[in-house]
């Protein structure tokens, strides 16, 4: 492999942050990394022990490099990345723009690796949410099959990027102070001492576009086209880490012995098997982690679990990082 040239747009992000600690801490091959935002800035990152200059991402600018993860920058609009794919550089992309395009893979590597094919170029990754479900759900689709799966999610502030995490932070300390209550800007109302039962905005049947998401790229991941998938996104006043109470219908009777078997074995899943797991505990873990799995009535094709994961690492900058370790183990990087 000719030495890696890796661009980073959105690398003051919140999950551009996040993808530099990533590529650090599993020492990804590159020889060199260029971080992008929306305007010039020096020193404005770190990155191995150095300071790296952000600059304003234009199409000339990524001429030079072999993948460009994009974290953020959703204006940049379709013709940026198809521009970019077509001169052969791979676009491994957090933007929701190309996810449930027939003809681009959404790869979760522990589940669905085989869909990449040597002429993807551009290579979306999918919604945080969505892939920490999918993770949850697969070991349960290989064992009995997946009818049904109804979800009600409890997501992170930082889900909403550095001016959500902002947003929470101002509002607690006001709250704390005694002092006024910034109006919400970043979420629909204020998320301090709160619950908000809506993420992104409603369409004509009442559906949150997070919830549109994560029932179809579930579907996409799991490459089951015909299960019946319901979300409820709620945001809660945490700071990082979805989590998410899951119910299922089986295709096939199975028991909770042998699908906590299943979570045992699964890559990417760490399973408690007593007690409880909270968003908190999985800051910074690379896992899914599912907790309080039982089974509801007696035919053994409906069951109930709990799952949490740090949706900045798992759900967006890891997995996008595995997606380039793949396409490195796979050779088609040259
Ligand atoms: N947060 C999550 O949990 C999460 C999870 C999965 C996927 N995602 C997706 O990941 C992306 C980044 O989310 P985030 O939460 O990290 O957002 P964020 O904290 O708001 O950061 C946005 C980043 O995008 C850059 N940016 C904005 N406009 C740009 C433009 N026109 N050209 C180039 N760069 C531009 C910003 O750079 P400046 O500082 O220069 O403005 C900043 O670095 C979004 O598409 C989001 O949907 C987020």
């Amino acid at each position: 492999m000719n030495a890696l040239r890796v661009g980073l747009v959105g690398a003051t992000g919140a999950v551009g942050e996040t993808l530099l600690r990533v590529l650090e801490e599993r020492r990804v091959p590159l020889a060199h990394l260029a971080a992008f935002g929306s305007r010039d800035r020096e020193a404005a990152v770190r990155y191995r022990g150095a300071m790296l200059d952000v600059r304003a991402t234009t199409g000339e600018a990524l001429a030079d490099r072999d993948v460009v993860f994009f974290a953020g920058g959703e204006s940049l609009g379709e013709a940026f990345f198809t521009d970019l794919a077509a001169r052969g550089i791979y676009c491994i992309d957090n933007n929701p723009t190309f996810r449930l395009r027939d003809e681009m893979p959404l790869i979760v590597p522990e589940i669905n690796a085989a869909a990449l094919e040597a002429q993807h170029r551009i290579l979306p990754v999918g919604n945080c949410t969505a892939i920490l479900l999918s993770l949850a759900l697969a070991p349960i689709r290989d064992t009995a099959g997946l009818r049904e799966v109804v979800v009600s999610t409890y997501q992170a502030a930082s889900g909403a990027g550095r001016a959500g995490l902002e947003e929470l932070d101002n509002g607690q300390r006001a709250l704390a102070l005694g002092d006024r209550e910034e109006p919400a800007v970043v979420f629909p109302a204020q998320l301090a001492r709160n619950v908000v039962p809506q993420i992104g905005g409603f369409d004509a049947d009442g559906w949150s576009g997070e919830e549109r998401k994560v029932a179809a790229e579930t579907k996409k991941m799991l490459g089951l086209p015909n299960l019946e998938a319901i979300a409820t996104c709620v945001r809660v006043p945490v700071r990082t880490a979805h989590a998410e109470a899951i119910v299922v219908r089986t295709e096939r009777p199975t028991t909770v012995a042998l699908l906590q078997a299943a979570f045992e074995r699964a890559p990417g899943i760490h399973f408690h098997a007593e007690g409880i797991v909270t968003p908190r505990d999985v800051e910074g873990s690379d896992e899914v982690h599912v907790a309080r799995l039982r089974a509801e009535g007696n035919d053994g094709t409906r069951f109930a679990l709990w799952c949490t994961g740090d949706q900045l690492r798992k759900g967006a900058a890891t997995n996008a990082v595995q997606i380039l370790e793949l396409l490195i183990a796979r050779g088609y990087l040259r």
